[in-house]
């Protein structure tokens, strides 16, 4: 019956979107690590107001982990407990570099999570994730600044 087969479908895509917002949970992980560890090991007068930055960023990561966890819960999903790898240098500018690449890939993902829940109707989450996204490109923008550069394009690779 095509009936149930729609219903196979969107059982289908909620796993998917719990799985991704997994991944996401796991970078939102490595992120507040990061940030904890970054913004105490950066040294150097002129690294020192991007210090107190990364200090804020850490606490949204953290609210944004917590934005994840519980939207994983009311899709039905178990919150991971496991951050991806942070990485460590010597070099301020390695670690605000990490961090930048980070962030841009964070927006990309996120991105694709907008359209994977509305596409099963989920218009709160995607609401939840667009507010996010907005605090990620101010994280964007501060690294990039911190650096001398321009914001990366996310809409490099077609997304
Ligand atoms: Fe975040
Ligand atoms: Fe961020």
């Amino acid at each position: 019956m095509p009936e149930k087969k729609n219903d196979q479908d969107r059982k289908n895509k909620i796993k998917e979107l719990i799985n991704a917002l997994n991944e996401d949970l796991a970078r939102e992980y490595q992120a507040i690590i990061a940030y904890t560890v970054y913004s105490n090991v950066l040294k150097g007068a002129q690294w020192m107001s991007i210090a107190a930055e990364l200090k804020l960023h850490a606490a949204q990561e953290l609210q944004h982990a917590m934005t994840i966890a519980d939207q994983i819960d009311y899709l039905g999903g178990m919150p991971t407990a496991t951050p991806k790898p942070v990485k460590l240098s010597e070099k301020p500018e390695d670690m605000i570099r990490f961090d930048l690449d980070n962030e841009t890939v964070t927006i990309r993902n996120y991105r694709q999570r907008v359209r994977q829940a509305e596409a099963v109707g989920h218009y709160a989450l995607a609401e939840a994730l667009r507010k996010i996204i907005g605090q990620e490109q101010e994280h964007q923008h501060d690294l990039a600044t911190a650096l001398g550069i321009d914001v990366p394009d996310v809409f490099s690779d077609g997304a």
